[in-house]
């Protein structure tokens, strides 16, 4: 007869293995999840086309990525200016092109898609970001019809416009897409009109992150406030000096 302590104990053997067990295949699913391997991506032969690349942020990301190797789509409205210039000088010969696009205008979004497809390095579009942006400050009773239309129609519909001619030439190459975004679409303080363009924007991305995901496209939000940047991309604000 088998002794009830020995049973006792080998039950609680038994336990113990089953829980060790589980608790391995648990930790090892964690850590399977959790070890994500980090993508290295090739910049050589891949595009990107940034909007509003006269100054601020777009002029610095251009830079920025001539320097990781991209080829670049440098979309300004004033293409000999000072910052669209100085993006020529900064690369290799070919590896920016800088590009003329008002974002409101239909027919230059239209001109510069065609321009992009015929001047394709090898691996195609690969990312699309969506910097073009004014900024207009007050209260309502400010304002006119005239600079909600003219905030909706670069800041939002801008956005939209390109979005639409690109999104198939990214969808080719499961790219990405980016878009500047402001915590002022969250706070609402004399700031009607850019703050409605923003949480607008943000609305279309939730939307088009959704459509383009099955097709291995990610689509992001850039959020940040207050900043103003130098040309050598410090940033010179007072309000946030954490974001130096
Ligand atoms: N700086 C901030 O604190 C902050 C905070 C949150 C979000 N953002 C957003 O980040 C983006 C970049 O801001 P930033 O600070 O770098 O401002 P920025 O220096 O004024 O850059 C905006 C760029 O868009 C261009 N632009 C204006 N209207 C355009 C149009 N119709 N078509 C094409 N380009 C146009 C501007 O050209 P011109 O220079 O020739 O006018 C400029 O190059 C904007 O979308 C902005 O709303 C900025």
């Amino acid at each position: 007869m088998v002794s009830i302590p020995w049973l006792w104990s080998c039950c609680l053997d038994t336990q113990t293995l089953v829980y060790i067990l589980l608790f391995g295949l648990l930790g090892l699913a964690i850590h399977k999840r959790l070890r994500k391997k980090p993508v290295f991506l090739d910049p050589r032969g891949r595009a990107v086309l940034i909007t509003g690349c006269d100054s601020g942020f777009g002029n610095l990301l251009a830079h920025r990525l001539l320097d990781l190797g991209f080829t670049v789509f440098a979309a300004c409205l004033f293409p000999d200016g000072e910052g669209a210039q100085a993006l020529l000088t900064h690369s290799s010969p070919g590896q920016v092109k800088v590009i003329k696009l008002d974002v409101t205008s239909d027919k230059e979004i239209e001109q510069v898609k065609q321009y992009v497809q015929d001047h394709l390095p090898d691996k195609g579009l690969w990312g699309l970001v969506n910097n073009a942006g004014i900024s207009l400050w007050g209260l309502v009773e400010w304002q006119t019809i005239d600079k909600f239309q003219k905030s909706i129609d670069v800041n939002l519909l801008g956005s939209i416009r390109t979005v639409l001619a690109f999104a198939p030439l990214i969808r080719k190459n499961k790219g990405r897409m980016v878009f500047l975004s402001s915590t002022n679409a969250y706070v609402s303080f004399m700031n009607s009109v850019y703050s409605l363009t923003k949480a607008g924007l943000e609305k279309f991305c939730d939307c088009l992150r959704l459509e383009m995901k099955r097709f291995g496209v990610q689509v992001s939000i850039m959020n940040f406030c207050c900043l103003s940047l130098t040309s050598s991309g410090k940033c010179k604000t007072t309000v946030h000096p954490k974001c130096e």
